[in-house]
């Protein structure tokens, strides 16, 4: 694993919600998506044991690839958030991944896309959403239309939001595409203190 070995800092972020394929209930693929063109997202990263995608990521920074791959076009970091304020609700957003494409279904063959808009927080953390589950520190996101939603294999993957990385997929529900567990991210802004410190702290990637 060359440029995916970069990410510790992605892969940390998704750990608080802890999915990956083939686990439990709050794993997340993309139903309903369409195929990404090729290269169009540059940062992203495939975490995989033995061959086989457990889950997304995303590159922030390219001090920590291979020389071989550092001057690449087709692997590129995505812009960290500016400030510390989380994204508002509204926001048009998009999310890609290699996780499942049907409920039960099989692993996505290429990258796949899906736009995403960030709902009210506190909407969907009242007792018919996520019952108190969601912090102030996460994304609760919602697919166009009812039966399009990230999925098993997608989490880690980044919440894109205007060029920068917004979220991190952290967790849905077993049921991919239930209205009324929308998927959540873990925001990225309000770890910016964090992220910036071990950026500046590592040559090389820190050993997980
Ligand atoms: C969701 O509810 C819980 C429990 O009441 C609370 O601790 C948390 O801060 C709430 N989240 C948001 C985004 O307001």
């Amino acid at each position: 694993m060359e440029a995916p070995s970069s990410l510790l800092l992605l892969l940390l972020l998704p750990a608080l919600g802890s999915l990956r394929a083939g686990g439990n209930a709050s794993e997340t693929r993309i139903i309903g998506g369409r195929e990404a063109a090729p290269h169009s997202r540059p940062y992203m990263v495939s975490l995989q044991q033995a061959g086989t995608h457990l889950c997304g990521g995303v590159l922030v920074h390219p001090k920590w690839l291979d020389g071989k791959v550092r001057r690449s076009k087709t692997i590129q970091p995505l812009a960290l958030p500016r400030g510390r304020h989380v994204v508002a609700a509204g926001a048009q957003c998009s999310l890609a991944g290699w996780g499942l494409t049907q409920q039960g279904g099989h692993l996505a063959r290429a990258l796949r896309e899906l736009d995403l808009r960030v709902l009210d927080a506190r909407m969907c953390n009242n007792s018919r959403f996520w019952d108190g589950n969601v912090t102030p520190w996460m994304l609760c996101l919602q697919a166009p239309a009812k039966d399009q939603a990230p999925c098993k294999g997608d989490s880690g993957g980044p919440v894109v939001c205007k060029g920068r990385v917004a979220g991190i997929l952290s967790f849905s529900s077993k049921a991919c595409t239930d209205v009324f567990k929308p998927p959540v991210a873990t925001a990225v802004a309000p770890y910016m203190p964090w992220i910036r410190k071990v950026l500046s702290r590592h040559r090389s990637p820190p050993q997980a």
